[in-house]
C-alpha cells in the first residue's frame, strides 16, 4: 500500500494553484502583447497570424468538401451551407497512427491524408470539387491562397513540411490519386474555422477558441477601423509571460521544442497528463511512472472506481485513502491551472478588443467539451475577472460542434 508523502503532495498542489492576482496579471500581460504584436515590437512572445478572411455574411451556401488535420484523428466529410445552417452530410474518419514523427516523410503524410479525402468523395475522379482544409498549426497564408507551415507543434515532427506549402503538398497527393478534380482552394487554422462556423450559424461571435490536445484563439481585429478587419490567429499556445513551476520546467526538458508553446503547455491536452505524472513521480520519488492522458487526470479527480483504478495501474499498487486525496486533488489543481490560465487569455483577449457589444466566445474540443471541472472553471474565473465591465464585456461561452469541418466549408466558399 502506497503512502505519498504529506508534505511533497502539498508542496506539489501549491505549486499548480494560481492566485487571482496571478490570473489577471497573466490576463493583462496578454493583452499588452497582443498590442506589441501589432506594432510589430518584439517584445511580444505573440506570432499573430493573418487569416486573410473576415467574417461570414451568412448567405454563403452550396456543398463542399472539407478535411480537418490537427489533433490525433484526421476527419474528411461533406458539408452543406444553405441559409445560415450548416450541415456535416457525410463524415470519415481516421487515426493518423504512427504518422506524426521523424520518421514520416511529408508525402507519406499527405498520401494518407489524401486516401481519405477521396473516401468522403466516394472515389469520384470526374465532378469537380471545392474542399477546405483546416490546419491546425502555425501557419502563414500565401498570395495563392495557400500557407506555408512556419513549424509543428503538439510534438508533431514529420521531415519535409515545415516551411512548405500545405495545400500544394495535399493537391500532389490527390494528383497522384487521380483525383485532381478535388481543389484545395481554402486553408484556415481550426480556431477561425470555430470563429466562422459560429459567425456563421450563432451570429455575434469575434472570439473562438480550441481547448483540446492542443490550445489557441483567434479574435476579429478591427485595426481601430484603419484596414480592413481580419480573423487573427493569436497561436496563443505560444504565449510566454506566464508563471511556471518546477514541473513546467521539467517538462520542457523532455520536449523536442524547449521554450515553445509554453502557454500550451500547461493548457493543453498533449501536455495534462504528463503534468500530473512528473508531479506523481516527485511525490512518490519513482522514475518509472508510465504515461498518461488528460482523461486519466480527469478520472483521478473524478474519484470514482475507474479514476481509482487508473491511479493503481500507474503506481503498481493501492494507495491509501489519504494519498488517493491527495492525488485528486493534485488532478484538480493540475485541471483548474489549465482553464484558470484559457481563462485569462479570453479576457485579455476581449479587454484588448474593448468592443462593448454583445458577442458570444465560440469553443470547440475535447478538453473543454468533456470536463465539466474545465468549463465551471473558465466560467468562474471570467465571471471573476470581468466582474466590473459593461453587461456586454461579459459574453458567454457557446460550444460548436464539427467546427472546423463547417468552417473549412465556410472559407472555402469565401474563397471560391
Ligand atoms: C497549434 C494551433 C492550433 C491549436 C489547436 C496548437 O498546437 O499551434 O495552430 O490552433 O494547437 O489545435
Amino acid at each position: 500500500m502506497i503512502h505519498f508523502d504529506d508534505e511533497k503532495s502539498k508542496a506539489a498542489i501549491k505549486a499548480f494553484t494560481l492566485s487571482r492576482d496571478d490570473i489577471e496579471m497573466t490576463a493583462a500581460a496578454l493583452r499588452y502583447d497582443i498590442g506589441l504584436a501589432l506594432k510589430n515590437d518584439e517584445r511580444t512572445s505573440l506570432n499573430l497570424l493573418p487569416s486573410h478572411v473576415g467574417l461570414p455574411s451568412g448567405n454563403e451556401q452550396g456543398d463542399f468538401l472539407a478535411l480537418d488535420f490537427g489533433g490525433s484523428n484526421l476527419r474528411a466529410a461533406r458539408v452543406r451551407l444553405a441559409n445560415g445552417k450548416a450541415t456535416v452530410v457525410s463524415k470519415k474518419d481516421k487515426p493518423l497512427g504512427n504518422l506524426t514523427g521523424a520518421s514520416t516523410t511529408a508525402s507519406e503524410l499527405f498520401d494518407f491524408i489524401a486516401a481519405l479525402v477521396d473516401d468522403a468523395a466516394g472515389h469520384d475522379h470526374t465532378t469537380p470539387m471545392m474542399l477546405g482544409h483546416t490546419f491546425s498549426f502555425p501557419s502563414k497564408p500565401t498570395d495563392d491562397g495557400d500557407a506555408i507551415l512556419q513549424y509543428w507543434t503538439k510534438e508533431f515532427a514529420v521531415k519535409g513540411v515545415e516551411g512548405q506549402k500545405v495545400n500544394a503538398l495535399l493537391a500532389s497527393s490527390l494528383e497522384k490519386i487521380g483525383a485532381s478534380n478535388i481543389k484545395p482552394v481554402a486553408i484556415i487554422n481550426d480556431t477561425v474555422a470555430t470563429l466562422l462556423a459560429s459567425a456563421y450559424t450563432v451570429g455575434d461571435t469575434f472570439m473562438s477558441s480550441i481547448y483540446s490536445t492542443g490550445f489557441n484563439v483567434s479574435y476579429l481585429e478591427r485595426f481601430g477601423g484603419k484596414e480592413r478587419a481580419d480573423i487573427l490567429d493569436m497561436n496563443a499556445g505560444g504565449f510566454t509571460k506566464v508563471i511556471t513551476n518546477y514541473y513546467d520546467q521539467h517538462l520542457e526538458d523532455e520536449t523536442d521544442r524547449a521554450d515553445e508553446q509554453k502557454l500550451e503547455k500547461m493548457v493543453s491536452g498533449r501536455y495534462i497528463g504528463e503534468l500530473m505524472r512528473l508531479a506523481l513521480a516527485d511525490i512518490t520519488r519513482r522514475d518509472d511512472l508510465p504515461n498518461m492522458t488528460s482523461s486519466d487526470v480527469a478520472a483521478i479527480y473524478d474519484g470514482n472506481d475507474a479514476g481509482k483504478k487508473i491511479l493503481t495501474d500507474i503506481l503498481g499498487d493501492d494507495t491509501d485513502e489519504a494519498s488517493q486525496d491527495a492525488a485528486m486533488h493534485l488532478a484538480e489543481a493540475v485541471l483548474r491551472r489549465s482553464a484558470a490560465l484559457a481563462a485569462a487569455i479570453f479576457c485579455g483577449t476581449l479587454w484588448h478588443q474593448d468592443a462593448n457589444i454583445p458577442q458570444h466566445i465560440a469553443v470547440d474540443g475535447s478538453l473543454y467539451k468533456k470536463v465539466p471541472l474545465i468549463q465551471n472553471t473558465v466560467h468562474d474565473t471570467m465571471t471573476e475577472l470581468l466582474k466590473d465591465e459593461p453587461l456586454n464585456m461579459r459574453p458567454d461561452i457557446v460550444t460548436i460542434d464539427d467546427a472546423s469541418l463547417i468552417g473549412a466549408a465556410i472559407a472555402a466558399t469565401m474563397k471560391k
